[in-house]
């Protein structure tokens, strides 16, 4: 299947998808707390988006068996909520969270620490957002998609992390998973040529140590190979004429102050 142009009324849906996944990671952001275990986050984060409409689009997608995907310290992208595993004071935990409303998908991811954590840590973090925005600067129609990827690249090895590149993130829209991938790294080609109504979800994982990272044997919990640590920050984004629009961030999260669309173009 090519990459598709949305239309009026699709934009419509995934701008209401959007808005409440970013109400879901901010609610659920809000209510971690030392102690928790990491199903209880799932289970108050599926009872979030149930309660707004949506379906959890990951739940039993390709058997995932949960909502939530709730992965801590070295632990990169898809760790399964357990009720054996408790996050702790200094923990950082990756939240990745997709939403179905009225057919139509939206996908985010954040990074929280768990009250105080390392100076490193917190960099870590922040660092990882600032790499997507990066990004953003080249999701203009016109460009190509493979410049949002070298800038996301770039801005981490700029900070001397690693990028992972056994995953990558991907268009979006009546399905989960749509063409093309939008890789975190450098291509040797230019990628599609960007169009307003283009919907792409970018999803920088980067990592402390090395950019390397294995499987575990549930066939989902991607780990980094070093045991440093990894930090996720994913939004569902709009390519327009102008700057893009990012469907799934709140008010809050852009008053915050985290990115000046003004900067260059
Ligand atoms: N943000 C991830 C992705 O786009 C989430 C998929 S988790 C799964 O690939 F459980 F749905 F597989
Ligand atoms: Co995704």
């Amino acid at each position: 299947m090519p990459v598709t142009i949305k239309s009026a009324r699709e934009i419509e849906l995934m701008r209401a998808a959007g808005k409440i996944l970013g109400k879901v990671h901010q609610d659920l952001g809000k209510a971690l707390k030392p102690g928790m275990t990491t199903l209880e986050i799932d289970r108050i984060g599926e009872e979030m988006i149930r309660s707004y409409g949506c379906i959890p689009s990951f739940k039993n997608y390709q058997g995932y068996p949960a909502s939530v995907c709730v992965s801590v310290n070295d632990e990169v992208v898809h760790g399964i909520p357990s009720q054996k595993r408790v996050i702790r004071e200094g923990d950082i935990v990756s939240l990745d969270i997709g939403v179905i409303y009225k057919g139509y998908h939206s996908d985010a991811a954040r990074t929280h620490g768990i009250g105080e954590i390392s100076s490193n840590a917190r960099r870590l973090i922040l660092h990882t957002r600032e790499c997507f925005f990066a990004g953003m600067y080249y999701a203009v129609a016109g460009r190509h998609l493979h410049q949002i990827s070298a800038a996301v690249y770039d801005c981490a090895r700029g900070y001397g992390y690693g990028v992972v590149r056994d995953l990558v993130g991907h268009g979006i829209g009546s399905h989960l998973h749509e063409e093309p991938e939008v890789p975190n790294f450098r291509k040797r080609t230019r990628g599609v040529r960007l169009c307003p109504g283009m919907t792409f979800a970018v999803e920088p994982m980067i990592n402390e140590g090395t950019g390397r990272v294995r499987w575990r044997k549930n066939g989902w919990t991607v780990v980094t190979c070093d045991h440093r640590l990894s930090a996720h920050y994913e939004n569902t984004i709009l390519i327009t004429k102008g700057k893009p629009e990012i469907l799934s961030i709140t008010e809050d999260e852009v008053s915050s102050g985290i990115w000046t669309p003004e900067g260059e173009a």
